[in-house]
């Protein structure tokens, strides 16, 4: 069996692969450039993907028809159709649970950072701007007893929620689809509509899918709908936000900053407006960027794909 691995991951899961398939392996720190890629599935019956190669219809025909697994070493799998590999039989993994509490964490840690101004304060400390200690300098927002607001209560939703209720007494409220009684039970969360939880809410955090339905959803008229004093924060996908609106929001003082892990395109664009905003925390995609979540990764992904290459039930499928 003849696998392409994109990316060196961590070596719990090349070991994996290397003992059961014979492994092709991308050693480049970028991902390889589309006609390569597309070159180096043909042949393949499984390929370990990130989430920078896009899986379409293309892909699928260049690899061929004994393609048998695509297995994706994220939880989130917007990069690939999954409705044109279901067509041909393909079956698709991904990775979740192994990195909510770092995600989690992450999310926290840019809520903070952001509500405390803390990129902005340290820039000014190593450009030798401390001038003084002052009553009025620096001054953020508070945590306790605020209200977050959770857009996508899944499993790393709750953990913020969680994190937040218990470390900080916050109100949790949320926006999803679907009830989760769990998060009602455990946290007091109130279910609401997403202008009751924009109206609501000191701290708004992003936790959903990219979808169509969520492609866009933080758009001027959003930001225009939160209160001057809150905190954005995006850990999810970069285009869940709409990079203009949210530079005029955070311009402007519809709100009061932003802490992003996620945006669009990734890497960021260097001439992109939110650079030059002291208010806005930016990070470069890394909130599962543990040692423990990107071992469960690798593990999983290499489940993943050699129980593709057998034929079998993957061991996380996508739902
Ligand atoms: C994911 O897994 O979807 C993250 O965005 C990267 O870890």
């Amino acid at each position: 069996m003849k696998v392409f691995v994109t990316r060196r991951i961590p070596d719990v899961g090349l070991t994996k692969i290397a003992a059961a398939a014979e492994m092709d392996l991308w050693e480049d720190r970028l991902p390889p450039p589309r006609e390569e890629l597309l070159r180096r599935v043909v042949g393949c019956h499984g390929v370990l993907t990130l989430l920078t190669e896009t899986v379409d219809a293309e892909f699928f025909d260049a690899a061929g028809p004994q393609l048998r697994v695509v297995s994706n070493f994220a939880v989130g799998y917007n990069n690939i159709d999954v409705a044109e590999a279901r067509r041909r039989g393909i079956q698709v993994g991904h990775t979740p649970g192994v990195l909510t509490d770092a995600t989690a964490d992450m999310a926290v840690t840019l809520m903070l950072a952001a509500a405390r101004r803390i990129v902005e304060s340290v820039d000014d400390v190593r450009a030798g701007k401390w001038l003084t200690w002052e009553p009025l300098g620096y001054i953020g927002q508070d945590l306790v007893g605020r209200t977050l607001g959770i857009v996508g209560m899944g499993r790393i939703g709750t953990a913020v929620a969680r994190r937040c209720r218990f470390g900080w007494n916050m109100k949790i409220l949320y926006h999803d689809r679907h009830a989760n009684e769990e998060a009602e039970r455990e946290l007091a969360a109130k279910r609401v509509s997403f202008d009751e939880l924009l109206a609501r809410s000191d701290f708004v955090s992003v936790h959903t899918d990219l979808n169509e339905t969520t492609r866009g959803l933080f758009d001027a008229d959003a930001f225009s709908k939160m209160k001057p004093t809150a905190v954005f924060v995006n850990t999810a996908r970069g285009p869940i936000h709409r990079e203009a609106d949210l530079a005029e929001a955070l311009r402007n003082g519809s709100i009061f900053a932003a802490g992003l892990d996620v945006t669009d395109p990734e890497p960021i664009s260097p001439d992109s407006p939110l650079l030059s905003l002291p208010n806005c925390t930016i990070c470069p995609h890394i909130a599962s960027a543990t040692v423990s979540s990107r071992n469960g990764m690798a593990d999983i992904a290499a489940d993943n794909l050699i129980a593709g290459l057998r034929g079998e039930p993957l061991r996380c499928p996508v739902p």
